[in-house]
């Protein structure tokens, strides 16, 4: 048996009561309102982490990418939707080949060339289910255009023989970190309106659209009351992390709906006057945000990047000395980015590790 002490540094941590009551609240949130749960499987590429979802109650997971979703697939997670676009001759031969094994896969389109590219590789397999592609809506990312635009996609997709319309994406990214909270609420409610406008259309069309899909951890609660959203798909709640943080919630500039279950634990390798050095730099943490890393139990001592592999600790407000061999757990500032940067997590009850997960789908970005 392995203590939370004797785990190699730098390490990724998880609290599983934290995962678990924070997985129970969105599960029990989204039943109590009927809607679907199909998170997404960006935040944390573990087949452990999807099962534990899955027992939940969700229908499925979301992957961001091809390659993610084969692993969760080769790992036996059904229910996956691909929530990019697979594009270029390589991907779509492995689209087809990922459909044929896991057939209740759907796939993220937003462009006609695309579109019958698929049903041509489709139709060269000879046999097997028609592939089931979800058009993606645009918010200012991806997707195209609710509306006409989007009903002329969904009618090319009804009118070929080997991919089927499955439903609507509706993930406006913009929301999701939108403040305060009331303003997130108008943008994300303002979005979804349009799916919804587009889904009407597609249905006045004779065309059935079972899924209206979208959401995230910053705008669950609003997507969640909203007709006609069929199911949500957000990521980040079962981790969390300072970028959520900072959000804001209902009482106030901070966002506490989940708790902060991921952790990552460094050790002080040398301690220069007035500083403690410890061994978690870039490649310890993700660094897309103009935040650090916060050293948990430090009061208010701030952690800047000392590089790849080290960090430094300002000790002038510290509450207590630093020495070498001290470990430090740190809430990283993105929790993505942070996991992509692992093999494992190590899933603690307390002070023991109760089990080592691989990150399966780590660096799989394809
Ligand atoms: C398409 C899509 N859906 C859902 C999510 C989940 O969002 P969050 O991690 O903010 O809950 C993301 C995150 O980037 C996304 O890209």
């Amino acid at each position: 048996m392995q203590f939370r002490d004797e785990i190699p540094t730098p390490a990724l941590l998880l609290d599983l009561d934290a995962f678990e009551s924070n997985i129970t609240t969105m599960a029990a949130h989204l039943r109590a309102r009927n809607k679907g749960f199909r998170p997404h499987g960006k935040t944390h590429k573990c087949p452990e982490v999807a099962r534990a979802l899955m027992r939940a109650g969700a229908v499925g997971i979301c992957a961001a990418r091809l390659s993610e979703a084969e692993v969760f697939a080769d790992h036996g997670i059904g229910g996956l939707l691909v929530t990019t676009a697979v594009v270029g001759k390589n991907k779509i031969g492995r689209l087809v080949a990922l459909a044929s094994r896991a057939p209740d896969t759907m796939f993220c389109v937003d462009d006609e060339r695309n579109v019958r590219e698929i049903n041509a590789a489709a139709a060269a397999r000879q046999g097997g289910e028609p592939i089931r592609l979800a058009v993606d809506l645009y918010f200012g990312r991806t997707g195209v255009a609710p509306g006409s635009p989007a009903l002329a996609l969904v009618r090319l997709i009804d009118s070929l023989e080997h991919v089927t319309f499955a439903g609507l994406q509706s993930y406006d990214g913009e929301a999701a970190h939108t403040t305060p909270f009331d303003a997130r609420g108008t943008r994300t409610r303002n979005s979804i309106a349009r799916a919804i406008d587009t889904r009407r259309l597609i249905e006045q069309d004779g065309i059935a659209c079972p899924m209206v899909t979208g959401g995230s951890t910053g705008t669950y609660r609003f997507d969640s009351e909203i007709d006609g959203m069929t199911e949500l798909q957000p990521g980040s709640f079962v981790f969390m992390d300072l970028d959520y943080e900072r959000i804001g919630g209902p009482a106030g500039p901070e966002y506490h709906d989940f708790k902060n279950a991921l952790t990552v634990v460094t050790t002080v390798v040398s301690t220069p006057p007035g500083f403690a050095i410890v061994d978690g730099g870039y490649k310890a943490f993700s660094t897309d945000r103009p935040f650090t890393p916060r050293p948990i139990g430090l009061g208010a001592v701030t952690y800047g990047w000392a590089g790849d592999e080290h960090g430094r600790l300002s000790l002038e407000h510290s509450p207590r000395e630093l020495k070498v061999g001290d470990r430090i757990e740190f809430i990283p500032p993105h929790c993505d980015p942070t996991v992509n940067l692992y093999d494992n997590i190590h899933a603690l009850r307390g002070e023991r590790v109760e089990a080592v997960w691989p990150i399966a789908a780590r660096g799989k970005s394809q």
